[in-house]
């Protein structure tokens, strides 16, 4: 066989919906209201014109459903998906491969798409707004440019630093979503119906004491409901109960807000080497060794929402809630003023 210059080995069939605790439609998938109703229509209208989907940027913390979301959108339109990230494509060239390989319709689903390099990205615009690729044959005086027609197909990104995506790039989406931190009355239903999934027994205490320590999460509910099955499974009788789930969860040094060790260690930081703050973030990442974006679109937002840290003009400060839950006295009030 003829050696292939370009190569999409960046992409892969999606196959995460088979056998997995992802749910497969709309229906099955619990939160995010406001999302999937609107899906909802522009899915029934896309396929009643016969047509591709508009290009969807999905944003927010990691493990709220991006990848999900997409995989479903996939199997509601009826198409493939094709699935790479930012990081995976250096050159230009592999994205045009890519987006060669598209069929009719198809989704080409972008994680980490914040972290494309330029000249990568500049291949989407002409993709997504017409349909087209440009590419340059030749060198020098003699080089020119030839357009490429593409299949009609559905961009759909997803990333947890809406902030670091270029304007060019963020202005072809038609669709963006923000995903939110999910309750603990639809992390339950998430813990229930995974729990089914895998039969597993469990109680309704045993699923809300997973569903809260689960950080407002699904992928980590699902996580952890995994390991507590293996607990259950070999120190108890097999069935999830809250007293498994407590022993098990508090092994696993996930606290009963959610919190983890990196959560921790972010507020015991502000507490101990800024006294509760303020702290400037990039202060703050350099102590905790994260980078400050990171700490802010992946760490933050669970803490904020929750009320163990505060965003003030001048830097992160640690909330009295964060004190207490630390087990530290609070800063003297009176030294502040
Ligand atoms: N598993 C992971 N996320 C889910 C969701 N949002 N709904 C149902 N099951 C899930």
């Amino acid at each position: 066989m003829e050696k292939r210059i370009i190569t999409t080995d960046v992409v892969e069939e999606d196959h995460s919906l088979e056998g997995s605790l992802r749910p497969q439609t709309l229906d099955e998938y619990i939160g995010q209201e406001k999302i999937k109703r609107t899906l909802k229509v522009y899915i029934e209208a896309a396929r009643q014109r016969h047509d591709a989907l508009d290009h969807v940027l999905f944003y927010g913390p990691p493990g709220l459903g991006k990848t999900t979301l997409s995989g479903i959108i996939a199997n509601e339109m009826g198409v493939n998906m094709k699935v790479t990230s930012g990081p995976a494509i250096e050159k230009p060239g592999e994205m045009a491969a890519i987006l060669n390989n598209l069929q009719e319709g198809d989704i080409l689903f972008v994680d980490e798409i914040h972290r494309l390099n330029r000249q990568v990205e500049e291949v989407l615009y002409p993709a997504m707004e017409d349909f087209a690729i440009d590419i340059m044959i030749g060198k020098g005086a003699t080089a020119r440019s030839i357009r490429l027609d593409l299949p009609k197909f559905t961009l759909v990104g997803a990333t947890t630093r809406a902030g670091l995506l270029s304007a060019p790039l963020r202005d072809r989406f038609g669709v963006m979503h923000h995903l939110e931190f999910y309750t603990q009355k639809e992390l339950l239903t998430i813990v229930l119906r995974s729990a089914d999934v895998l039969e597993v027994e469990i109680d309704q205490k045993g699923a809300a004491e997973i569903a809260r320590r689960s950080r407002g999460t699904p992928r980590l509910a699902n996580r952890l409901l995994k390991r507590v099955r293996d607990f259950a499974q070999v120190k108890y009788d097999g069935r999830i109960t809250d007293e498994v789930a407590k022993f098990a969860l508090d092994l696993l040094e996930v606290d009963h807000y959610g919190l983890d060790k990196m959560d921790r260690r972010i507020l015991s930081t502000l507490i101990l080497n800024f006294q509760g703050g303020p702290a400037g973030v990039e202060t703050l990442a350099a102590a905790i060794g994260e980078d400050a974006g990171t700490l802010e679109d992946v760490y933050e937002p669970y803490l904020l929402q929750n009320g163990f840290l505060n965003r003030t003009p001048r830097g992160r400060m640690a909330t009295p809630k964060a004190f207490r839950h630390l087990g530290y006295d609070l800063p003297d009030v009176e030294a502040e003023e």
